[in-house]
């Protein structure tokens, strides 16, 4: 088993960090390829519970190396809190790695995140306003400062002087703000340097150095498919790449290295921020939806947007990741909901879509063609054995894989790991 990418087919938040844990038995690196402290992991092993934003989850399990790889942007500050945060929970952290390729969010980063979103009033994206896109966005401008200029800091205060001339006049002209001074980021930054060093690493080498000695990774996204910058629905996205194809530039791996693309999709959708929604409920179904799956943000403590599962969304995530299998959560959610709806397809001015509509007018406008599938009332948060599942949450199962075309391979019905059924076990 050399690499094996788990990504969310959804809007994130479709319970990776439980298929993380599943699998980090066979596993000796976990990487995170893309994002930031966006991101909210839980993660339930025995009876702790972590919450993680940037740490790799691997960091829970003393075999495996955590590594943040080359598509991640650091808030370095936020890091070492984290990493505090685990070491005071009695975690051994000195394993994490980290690329000196990373981009690092810079303190205006995430002054200019908030003050967009407050300019754009109503057409507001929604964003965590950890300055996720404008660290990206400067990335791509190639005036980002990365992870490996804290080695030196005379070419990290070049580097910040130059940014800041364009950000200090971006602050103070266009929105009527105070300039920030370049000492005391480059102090602070100092200490976030000396206390970051012994985690910089070549990770691009360290994980070919583990495939070359038969080692196995796991590529851990963050977010979701829909939230991709290029394949998710622009622009209420994210700005990196969860999808399958991320995990690649964002770890310095090849297509070759990939053996598996396990999808994690929960058996009903949520969405934070603002954005198209086809199936999404306002009513008391919806309610009981959010309180019964605890559906408000692990990073920011929102409330989720939620509804019914949508197959069109499943089988386009199937094609631009390249799933190999899904890993289907939360089935528990939905029992007593009483008749469950399933969306198969899209009508849009006459017009049925089974794939994903290529133009946003047809999916912001979308009206969801469901079929009704009987629920079951039972409680099977204790079944162990997916034959042991009442038969409607079985056909439920099915239904959805042959609806999406890729195999189901687990069913999730509780939090905890043991609450996971593998169909490929009878
Ligand atoms: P940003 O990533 O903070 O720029 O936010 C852009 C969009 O992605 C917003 O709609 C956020 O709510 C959403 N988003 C970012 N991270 C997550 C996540 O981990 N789960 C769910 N939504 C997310």
């Amino acid at each position: 088993m050399p690499a094996i990418v788990i990504v969310g087919t959804q809007w994130g938040d479709e319970g990776k960090g439980k298929a993380t844990d599943l699998l980090a038995d066979d596993v000796q690196y976990v990487v995170r390829y893309q994002g930031g402290n966006n991101a909210g992991h839980t993660i339930i092993v025995g009876d702790r519970t972590l919450k993680l934003h940037l740490v790799p989850s691997g960091v829970m399990y003393p075999h495996v190396t955590p590594v943040i790889g080359d598509g991640v942007v650091v808030d370095p500050g936020v890091l070492l809190d984290e990493l505090d945060g685990l070491v005071a929970q009695g975690l051994d952290v000195s394993r994490l790695k980290i690329s000196g390729n990373a981009h690092l969010i810079m303190p205006y980063h995430r002054e200019i995140d908030a003050l967009t979103e407050r300019h754009l009033g109503r057409q507001k994206l929604g964003t965590t306003k950890r300055g996720i896109g404008p660290t990206y966005a400067d990335k791509a401008a190639r005036v980002g400062l990365r992870v490996q200029d804290l080695y030196d800091m005379k070419i990290f205060r070049q580097k910040l002087d130059a940014a800041l001339q364009q950000k200090n006049a971006v602050l103070t002209r266009i929105y009527n703000r105070m300039p920030m001074k370049a000492s005391d980021i480059e102090t602070e930054y100092a200490v976030y340097a000396e206390r970051l060093q012994p985690y910089i690493a070549d990770t691009v080498s360290l994980l070919h150095e583990g495939l070359e000695a038969g080692e196995n990774i796991l590529l851990e996204g963050a977010q979701g498919t829909l939230l991709d910058l290029d394949h998710g629905t622009y622009p209420f996205v994210t700005s990196s790449n969860p999808v399958a194809g991320g995990a690649m530039t964002g770890a310095g791996l090849g297509p070759k290295h990939i053996e598996r693309v396990i999808g994690i999709t929960k058996a009903y959708v949520t969405r934070v921020g603002t954005g198209p929604f086809p199936t999404e409920l306002f009513d008391a179904t919806g309610e009981r939806m959010t309180e019964v799956g605890h559906e408000y943000g692990t990073t920011t403590g929102r409330r989720r947007r939620v509804g019914w599962f949508d197959a069109v969304l499943a089988r386009y995530a199937g094609r631009v990741n390249g799933l190999t299998e899904h890993f289907l959560t939360k089935l528990d959610v939905l029992s007593d909901f009483g008749t469950l709806k399933v969306c198969r397809a899209y009508r849009y001015q006459g017009e049925e879509y089974e794939h994903f509509p290529p133009h946003q007018t047809a999916f912001h406008h979308a009206e969801p063609v469901y079929e009704e599938l009987e629920g079951w009332t039972e409680d099977i948060t204790q079944i162990t054995r997916y034959a042991d599942l009442p038969k409607n949450a079985q056909a439920y199962v099915e239904r959805l894989e042959e609806l999406i075309g890729v195999p189901i391979r687990w069913v999730s019905v509780g939090p905890a790991r043991s609450q996971t059924l593998d169909r490929s076990v009878a």
